[in-house]
């Protein structure tokens, strides 16, 4: 498989992270439809009592708020966001970009999250890797994505595809991270009006997997 060249994760603003996280933003970056269609897609993926790692995390997680989950870790940028979230049991700020490696032991996490952030990464495929590897085997890994974002700051491959391409890009990704089943793109967009909402979900790979 062909890697894709570091050119196409080339940004408009390659300012560090940290000064563009630097103040908080408590505001919700889909509207209440793509929210209630993220819990939906985590109400199916997510067992009751897992333990849950919500990647690129802020004041919100969307997580359903009737089922409880045995421990729920965020990682963002900004400590303030992240100090808001009722959801969050423990949370670290680090800059994915800068360093990819996950503070956490092997098949820590029984289910891990990406919302409407992953346009962000310019190293996708070795964050994609470090799920891979905190995630016990056969756990999910719920990416969704909507058609907004930080223009900026996203990645030069987000900023040149279409939704669909959007789609083959982080199956493409999760391929190349080496340590997945084959990624379900679900094909069609998951809210009917409002903001677009589309997910790909992948499972962790089992040992036994050929
Ligand atoms: C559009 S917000 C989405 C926040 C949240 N996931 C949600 O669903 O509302 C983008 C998030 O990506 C995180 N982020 C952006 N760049 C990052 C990086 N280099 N490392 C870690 N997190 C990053 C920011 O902290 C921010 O919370």
């Amino acid at each position: 498989m062909a890697s894709i060249p570091d050119s196409a994760f080339q940004r408009f603003d390659e300012s560090p992270d940290e000064e563009f996280y630097r103040l908080p933003r408590f505001v919700t970056h889909i509207d209440d439809s793509a929210i209630a269609a993220v819990t939906q897609l985590y109400r199916r993926y997510f067992r009751p009592g897992a333990a849950i790692l919500d990647l690129m995390s802020s004041w919100v997680s969307h997580l359903p708020p009737e089922i409880e989950y045995s421990r729920i870790v965020g990682i963002g940028m900004n400590g303030q966001e992240l100090a808001e979230n009722p959801f969050l049991d423990e949370w670290h700020v680090q800059n994915l970009n800068r360093d990819p490696h996950l503070p956490f032991a092997d098949g820590e996490f029984d289910g891990a999250a990406i919302c409407v952030s992953v346009q962000y990464l310019t190293r996708p495929v070795e964050v994609m890797r470090e799920v891979g590897r905190v995630l016990r085997p056969r756990a999910p890994l719920v990416i969704t994505f909507s058609n907004r974002c930080f223009h900026t700051k996203a990645t030069a491959c987000w900023r040149l595809l279409d939704d669909d391409g959007h789609l083959r890009l982080i199956a493409h990704f999760l391929r190349e991270a080496g340590n997945w089943r084959e990624p379900d793109c679900c094909d069609a967009r998951l809210t009917t009006d409002g903001d677009p909402l589309y997910a790909v979900v992948a499972c962790r790979r089992d040992d036994q997997d050929s």
